[in-house]
């Protein structure tokens, strides 16, 4: 772990000295603070790579910039419910949730949402853990999926507060109905919310395969949507999660500004994906860059 820490150090001061990097800093916090990225972080990551995670956040954090971070609980809760001996049931890829359910959810996802605070605050960074008050839900489908919200309004007060005063903001996928019902959101759903909402230069999902992968399993570098979405979703290579991540992206992106750009990469390769011209992920633009 020390080890590799020391090569992480190397490799972001090697970044932090070359003019490559300055160009993305120099444009990352060109933008005010609060619009610079949501970073979505899989329930997985979260549970797997906790301290590299955090190191990674720490890291543009004391760069000067403000990741807006939002993260799922999904292998956490899957584990937590079957220990309960409640069964998992998804509808429409969606966790049905019971009222029982949400008995295990909601302080199981509370944890998930500490554990990365404490973990940032190891690394020197101050941060808030934010659980409510986000996302006003409504219920989505009641009979069929119980407490699944469907968000309706979105209070971004908080968030803005902890940018403002230099912390970073975590927010957990839960929401409360208008009379405090709280919600299970589907972690996917939260952040397009959100990244509407914020409407960030960067949106980065940090995955553990660090991106989309092609027909021989390496990861692709670059998709252009208007040019390559066609393509890409009739080639029988393109399994269905991978279909919905793009559907997912391009819908994202559609009602944002062609500036915006969507990174898929893993923890590991986030600084050299944000600083470096090749990336180490995958990029997603709704068309060809215009290099000014
Ligand atoms: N650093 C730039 C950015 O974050 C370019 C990244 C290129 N990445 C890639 N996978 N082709 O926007």
């Amino acid at each position: 772990m020390a080890e590799l820490r020391a090569t992480v150090k190397q490799v972001l001061s090697q970044l932090a000295e070359s003019r490559e990097a300055r160009y993305y800093l120099t444009q990352f916090s060109s933008t005010d603070r609060m619009h610079f990225a949501v970073v979505k972080v899989g329930g997985g990551v979260l549970d797997q790579q906790l301290d590299a995670l955090a190191a990674a956040l720490a890291f543009l954090r004391n760069l000067g910039l403000m990741p807006i971070i939002l993260h799922g609980a999904g292998p956490q809760l899957d584990a937590a419910l079957e220990e309960a001996g409640i069964e998992t049931v998804k509808r429409d890829g969606l966790r049905v949730t019971s009222p029982e359910a949400m008995g295990v959810i909601r302080p199981v996802t509370y944890r998930a949402n500490r554990q990365l605070v404490t973990a940032l605050e190891r690394q020197g960074v101050r941060a808030q853990g934010i659980q409510h008050g986000v996302f006003e839900c409504d219920y989505l489908d009641r009979d069929r999926l119980g407490l699944v919200g469907d968000i309706r309004r979105i209070d971004l007060e908080a968030i803005r507060e902890a940018v403002d005063r230099g912390v970073l903001p975590v927010v957990a996928s839960l929401g409360e109905s208008a009379t405090g019902q709280v919600m299970n959101i589907n972690a996917d759903f939260a952040a397009r919310e959100l990244i509407w909402a914020v409407e960030p230069h960067k949106i980065i999902f940090l995955t553990p395969t660090g991106g989309l992968l092609d027909e021989s399993g390496r990861v692709i570098s670059a998709i252009s949507l208007r040019t390559d979405f066609d393509y890409l979703v009739s080639q029988p290579w393109v399994h269905s999660g991978m279909q919905l991540k793009l559907q997912q992206v391009a819908q994202i992106l559609e009602k944002l500004p062609d500036t915006a750009s969507v990174s898929i990469t893993s923890v590991e390769n986030l600084a050299r994906e944000l600083f470096t011209h090749r990336g180490a992920g995958t990029l997603i633009r709704q068309g060809e860059q215009i290099l000014e």
